[in-house]
């Protein structure tokens, strides 16, 4: 946050978010939150950039102290083309969720993947087995996740079978019929879908209850409700889960890390998040 300069504030850099829409991102409490337990004289603003307008903001981040950038629906992928370089990862995943400057360079990088990741690192289970409910962009970040973890049993299913096939030829993965994808349990299970998200699709879930198998364990990205129908009826049955919150957290604190060399406690900001979200 801006450092008090007399009686004026006077922010000395800037980062920010830009997608289309943004309104209901948690990005600019948790890095405003971050910035002022650094000690930073930084603010975190959210831009709504409609699609035709983001040549003219990529020349707004070359010309103003913006120190970096979070991307999110619909400029994933068409930022990219804007950049300097792009990091292996976020080549891999095909999508960009965070810019950040190397000298003069600006760069890309895709965090999800990190942020997929603490959680289930924080477990320290070793899974064999793993199937990816969905195939869209965050499958991609899901399944890069899931290889660098080293998972020899991954699985892709999704209710249109072509685009499963189109992830499962780009990653080496198997693809599962969705109508069948229960007759294929395995021990972690990956929710991408937009299924049990709020809004229109909150009630629904991409697996039915009966069909957990034992000791498996639940993973949804999705935050917002933080317990949905799919990790209610996971935990019901008895699987360990894992919610969508931890991942926002770590993309964040990895993007944080990026632009400013500096951390935060996870724990503190999901305890922050979760009064976002109960507000
Ligand atoms: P993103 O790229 O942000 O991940 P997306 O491309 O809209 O988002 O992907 C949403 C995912 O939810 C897709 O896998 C979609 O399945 P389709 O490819 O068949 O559209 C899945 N999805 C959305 N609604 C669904 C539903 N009612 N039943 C099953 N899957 C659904």
């Amino acid at each position: 946050m801006p450092k008090d300069d007399g009686d004026v504030l006077v922010p000395e850099r800037v980062c920010g978010l830009i997608g289309h829409p943004v309104r209901h991102s948690m990005g600019p409490a948790l890095h405003n939150w971050a910035l002022q337990r650094a000690d930073l004289p930084w603010v975190y603003m959210a831009w709504d950039v409609a699609p035709d307008d983001l040549g003219r903001m990529m020349d707004a981040v070359r010309l103003l102290p913006i120190a970096g950038l979070s991307v999110t629906i619909p400029h994933k992928v068409a930022v990219m083309e804007y950049l300097d370089g792009v990091s292996e990862r976020a080549r891999k995943v095909g999508a960009v969720n965070t810019l950040h400057w190397h000298g003069t360079k600006l760069l890309g990088e895709n965090t999800d993947v990190d942020g997929f990741l603490a959680p289930l690192e924080a477990m320290g289970k070793a899974f064999d087995s793993a199937m990816v409910l969905g195939a869209g962009g965050a499958a991609r970040a899901a399944l890069t996740a899931l290889q660098h973890l080293g998972i020899p049993d991954i699985r892709i299913t999704n209710r249109t079978r072509s685009k499963a096939e189109a992830l499962a030829a780009d990653f080496g993965v198997d693809v599962v019929d969705w109508e069948a994808r229960t007759k294929s349990p395995a021990a972690l299970l990956v929710n991408t879908t937009s299924l049990g998200m709020s809004g229109d699709h909150v009630e629904d879930t991409p697996w039915p209850a009966e069909a957990f198998p034992a000791e498996c364990t639940a993973y949804d990205i999705v935050y917002n409700p933080l317990r949905t129908r799919f990790l209610r009826e996971a935990r019901d049955a008895g699987c360990a889960v894992v919610d969508g919150l931890n991942m926002f957290v770590h993309q964040g604190l990895a993007q944080f890390r990026l632009w400013t060399g500096q951390s935060f406690p996870a724990d503190l900001a999901r305890t922050l998040l979760l009064e976002q979200l109960r507000g």
